[in-house]
């Protein structure tokens, strides 16, 4: 059996989802809040910083992969407006149902599904019929804070390509590598403050710590732009955040 990492931990391979399962059933009912906490609500900025990129327009197809509790969907939804469409995904189903009543409370009716980014159930992204019909797939896919959970990552995202219309664009909003001179005080926030708060606030240190980890085994961001590219995006552009803490990057499918 193949094996991988969750967090440092050698695990594996089938039981990555399971254990990554585990973090985000355990903390889904005070994500939002945790989410809050731990960026000193940084976390909205980025989020606003990717949606002002997406230049979402109505009409269009969108589709918010590990979109958990629906910060992203949210506002493409609102910009979508009544012609277009923005499909909500996780393959949490805590995470979504927290997301899906959020949402309704906001007045907003999303078709949410479960489902795992390596396997969508979405059909191929594809120009019209001989060259006249309009083009089907996604305009937009989004994933935010999910892709360093995945088990392969490539075939994630050769899926998010697959179910993209050809020039459709994917944004993946994510934890990066720090500069040198932030390592040792995001460290020490990372290792020491980040574990505490989640035992304190949500019970559970363990997948605060697990948080932590994941983002230091995640690919930097020129590693992430080289497998964005061999997973079918020709152009990939991409935009450091926080001191580059956080990068989103922009693949358009080719
Ligand atoms: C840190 S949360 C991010 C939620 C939301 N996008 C946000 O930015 O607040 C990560 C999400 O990725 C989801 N996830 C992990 N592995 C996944 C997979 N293979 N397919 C789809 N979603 C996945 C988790 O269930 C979780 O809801």
């Amino acid at each position: 059996m193949a094996q991988t990492h969750f967090g440092f931990e050698t695990v594996d391979e089938d039981q990555k989802a399971h254990r990554v399962r585990g973090v985000f059933d355990s903390v889904a009912a005070r994500y939002d809040l945790m989410n809050d906490l731990l960026s000193g609500g940084l976390h909205r900025a980025w989020k606003a910083y990717a949606v002002a990129v997406a230049g979402v327009q109505p009409g269009m197809q969108v589709l918010d992969i590990a979109g958990g509790t629906g910060d992203l969907a949210r506002a493409f939804a609102r910009q979508v407006g009544r012609h277009g469409r923005v499909v909500l995904t996780d393959i949490n189903e805590a995470m979504l149902r927290v997301g899906r009543d959020r949402l309704l409370d906001e007045g907003l009716v999303l078709p949410t599904v479960v489902c795992d980014a390596e396997r969508l159930p979405f059909a191929d992204g594809a120009v019209g019929a001989g060259g006249g019909a309009a083009a089907t797939g996604f305009d937009l896919v989004s994933v935010a804070f999910g892709l360093r959970n995945m088990t392969h990552k490539e075939a994630a995202l050769r899926e998010m390509a697959r179910v993209l219309r050809p020039g459709g664009r994917l944004l993946v909003l994510e934890f990066s590598q720090p500069p040198a001179a932030l390592r040792k005080p995001y460290d020490w926030y990372s290792f020491k403050v980040m574990p505490l708060l989640g035992r304190w606030v949500a019970g559970d240190a363990d997948s605060y710590r697990y948080l932590a980890e994941s983002i230091r085994m995640h690919p930097d961001a020129a590693a992430l732009k080289t497998m964005m590219k061999s997973a079918g995006f020709g152009h990939v552009d991409v935009h450091r955040l926080a001191g580059g803490i956080v990068a989103l990057h922009v693949g358009i499918r080719c």
